[in-house]
């Protein structure tokens, strides 16, 4: 195949002589094949696609973002649905209850509300970035007031579940008081419940997207 001067929309090609009847356009050029370019990388620089082809390689931006977007959402969030097996074992074996719900507290104040936050973070860069337009993006305004929800439920059921490990703390000497456990216990579990379907529908709202643009 030859190339020649382009008399595509985004103008001559330099350095691209024509020498021969065709003249063939830049994305023609680059792309002869049939390219699948990514929605992330399209949104953040396809106007250029054409005119450069290093556009789409050096603009990493939105997909590194939405990397870290990604990455938190399964380092944060994933060790929650670790939680309902703390409870289940602590119950089994009460002797070790107290570390096992330490372990749940430090996960959760040290690892899940410090990564989760960085969500809101990447997720409102990705906005700006994406140039997504959150009046026609129902699904990104309801899974934005469910975080906040979520993010509410961690940082209230703290104070908790500190009061729990304070309750079957071994120092204090005799069996834990049952009647003060119940409580804490019923809606720790009930917390845990509601933030795991609060994560999944979150996640399938951003991955799905329905009605996305209308
Ligand atoms: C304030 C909170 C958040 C904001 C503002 C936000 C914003 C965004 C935006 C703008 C995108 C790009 C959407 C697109 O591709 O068009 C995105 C993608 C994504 N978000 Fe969020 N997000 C937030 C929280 C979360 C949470 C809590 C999760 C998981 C539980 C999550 C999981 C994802 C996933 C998996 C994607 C990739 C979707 C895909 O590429 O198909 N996000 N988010």
């Amino acid at each position: 195949m030859v190339f020649g001067k382009s008399a595509s929309p985004t103008g001559p090609v330099d350095g691209w002589m024509q020498s021969g009847p065709s003249p063939i356009t830049l994305q023609e050029r680059f792309f002869p094949h049939p390219v699948r370019v990514d929605r992330h990388f399209a949104t953040a620089c396809q106007p250029r696609v054409l005119e450069k082809r290093r556009c789409c390689r050096v603009a990493p931006v939105t997909p590194l973002l939405l990397s870290l977007h990604v990455l938190a959402a399964i380092i944060g969030f994933g060790p929650a649905f670790v939680f309902p097996f703390l409870g289940v074992m602590s119950a089994r074996e009460p002797a070790h209850a107290h570390v096992l719900q330490r372990l749940g507290e430090l996960i959760s104040t040290r690892l899940i509300i410090p990564v989760a936050l960085t969500m809101a973070v990447t997720g409102a860069l990705l906005i700006g970035e994406m140039h997504v337009d959150l009046a026609k993006n129902s699904w990104l305004g309801a899974s934005i007031i469910l975080y906040i929800l979520v993010m509410a439920a961690l940082i209230l059921q703290a104070p908790t579940q500190r009061k729990l490990i304070a309750l079957i703390d071994p120092a204090r000497g005799g069996p834990p008081p049952a009647d003060e456990m119940k409580p804490l216990v019923s809606r720790l579990r009930l917390i845990g419940i509601l933030l795991a379907v609060a994560i999944v529908v979150i996640a399938v709202l951003m991955v799905w997207k329905p009605g996305a643009g209308a």
